[in-house]
């Protein structure tokens, strides 16, 4: 039985004001029975994760470095996220990707510093709109896992989020059905290297969830929660997203 999550990445969002706000009022929440992710800006993360000491949220990063240390200007180490209280963080975003030449390797690369230093790493994939059209979207996305798939040794906990770039921020949602197919694929993939990992493996969607389309694509048998962008800035959407991904 797999725990439903839902994180909210805040992307470039908000001010230390507006963020203390957010947090307080997800605190205040009934949140039983889903594991529920805060990922802020990286200047607001301890602050935050200080302010929620007493709540049941569990905040990350948005990025991690592969370095445990050194002349990297910029980067923050995943031991310094722990250091802070932080448990998760995100690799590969899309926007990573597009915005900082991130490859597949070294996401994969970053994933396993990130849990091997005891964080969750949300392993973003998926495809753009033209991959899509020209009938690529697994191609692509087996690519995208391949390096992960190369050595599962120490990656038991991590959680992959399926991501379509053109459902990003474009208020265009993938269907329920057509996550759903692209969700059962990715299991299968990691079924093929191990079966174990693959049935607990949490595999969220994102991509422009909304409360009004939240419960139809939770309730796909292998979509185990959302990674919320727009949304997650907007307590009363991010909370009705958080409920709809509630075990009934
Ligand atoms: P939106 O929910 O704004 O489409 O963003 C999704 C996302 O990129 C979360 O990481």
């Amino acid at each position: 039985m797999r725990k439903p999550m839902v994180a909210g990445n805040w992307k470039l969002n908000g001010n230390r004001a507006s963020s203390a706000a957010l947090v307080d009022a997800l605190m205040s929440a009934d949140i039983a029975g889903v594991d529920v992710l805060i990922c802020p800006p990286l200047v607001y993360l301890a602050e935050l994760i200080a302010r929620a000491s007493a709540g049941g949220l569990g905040f990350g990063s948005q990025d991690v470095d592969l370095h445990a240390e050194g002349a990297f200007t910029g980067e923050i180490s995943a031991a310094m996220l722990r250091d802070v209280g932080a448990t998760a963080c995100i690799v590969g975003h899309s926007e990573r990707r597009q915005y900082h030449a991130e490859s597949s390797r070294l996401v994969a690369d970053k994933t396993r510093v990130a849990a091997a230093a005891g964080l969750q790493p949300i392993v973003c994939v998926g495809e753009t709109l033209e991959e899509r059209e020209a009938g690529r979207t697994e191609w692509v996305l087996q690519q995208q896992i391949a390096p992960l798939l190369e050595d599962l040794g120490g990656l038991d906990g991590i959680v992959l989020a399926y991501e379509p770039v053109w459902a990003i921020g474009t208020g265009k949602t993938a269907s329920a059905a057509q996550a759903q197919e692209v969700h059962a694929w990715l299991r299968s993939e990691f079924r093929a290297v191990n079966a174990k990992m693959a049935d607990s493996l949490v595999i969220l969607y994102g991509g422009s969830v909304k409360p009004s389309n939240a419960a139809d694509i939770f309730a796909q048998r292998d979509i185990d929660g959302g990674l919320i962008g727009g949304a997650s800035l907007v307590v009363a959407d991010f909370l009705a997203i958080v409920a709809a991904a509630k075990p009934l």
